[in-house]
């Protein structure tokens, strides 16, 4: 069976995309034909895994902006008469906008620029299941990383109501603080209306100094509310940029190194985990 996850917090900045590039990563190279599904209009998701390609992806138009797109086309009542099916043109199967990496194992539906526009017109038409009827049609992938917009909008609400598991990344100052307490009214908000199935694995301490007092209290006081905050503590590194400018996650550029270590143990903690 497939697990897809929904790395989500409505804060940019927090370390969602390299989070979700990373672990997916991990997952691929551990054997498991992976998919990164990028939602962000900003595509640092599809820039850091594609290089160079993904200006000729989206030249193509095969990008996630593309199937959202061809779901607004078409729609008559009578293509269910052979009379008038000439009338409804053929939505293109999910895996045309699947992309291989130069990784094993390492897939990507690529973001656009244009999806912000779409936005207010596949709120309107209702068109918030597609994301998770595309993903339930596509066969013989293990493992999907969705990576959301700063945002809670219509995008990373498709992609709450296309996962069955959510992550959520927090780098440790005041207003993310304030900002997980929205987000997990939301992530709530959707479970109880439209995904029941959804799991919480927990929050990502991202950038955490562990010798610094304050991270060290704000993650506390987290706790101390009773929030799900994972075993596994992401360190800030300077490698990380190298790993965006060189398109290369961390397990391919540096396998031995630490932030490559503590990507490795997030991985085996959350597939080890169950529920909150
Ligand atoms: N562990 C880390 N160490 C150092 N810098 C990091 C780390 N994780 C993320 N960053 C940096 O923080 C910034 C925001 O990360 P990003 O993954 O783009 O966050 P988001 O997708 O939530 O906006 C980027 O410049 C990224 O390089
Ligand atoms: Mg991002």
């Amino acid at each position: 069976m497939m697990v897809c996850r929904v790395i989500f917090n409505k804060k940019g900045g927090v370390g969602k995309t390299t989070i979700t590039c990373n672990l997916a990563a991990i997952s691929a190279s551990s054997g498991q034909k992976t998919i990164v599904v990028d939602l962000d209009p900003q595509a640092n998701a599809s820039q850091y895994l594609l290089r160079d390609r993904y200006n000729e992806i989206k030249e193509q138009g095969r990008t996630i902006f593309d199937f959202f797109k061809a779901s607004l086309d078409g729609g008559s009542i009578f293509e269910f008469n052979p009379f008038f099916s000439h009338l409804s043109s053929p939505r293109p199967e999910p895996e045309s906008f699947i992309h291989q990496t130069r990784f094993d194992n390492l897939y990507v539906i690529p973001s656009h620029s244009g999806l912000a526009d779409l936005e207010a017109q596949l709120v309107s038409k209702h068109k918030i299941y597609k994301l998770k009827e595309m993903l339930e049609k596509i066969s013989g992938f293990e493992a999907v990383f969705i990576d959301t917009p700063p945002a809670m909008n219509f995008f990373s609400q498709s992609a709450l109501i296309a996962a069955s598991r959510c992550l959520i990344p927090f780098d440790c100052d005041a207003f993310s603080k304030d900002a997980i307490f929205d987000v997990g009214k939301h992530i709530g908000d959707i479970q109880r209306d439209h995904n029941n199935a959804l799991i919480v694995e927990g929050i990502i301490v991202n950038q955490f100094m562990a010798r610094a007092a304050y991270p060290k209290k704000i993650v506390d006081e987290l706790k101390a509310d009773g929030l799900p905050i994972l075993a596994t503590k992401i360190s800030s590194s300077v490698k990380i940029r190298e790993s965006h400018h060189e398109s290369t996650p961390m397990i391919f550029l540096s396998p031995g190194h630490k932030l490559t270590q503590e990507y490795q143990a997030l991985y085996d903690e959350i597939s080890r985990k169950g529920q909150f």
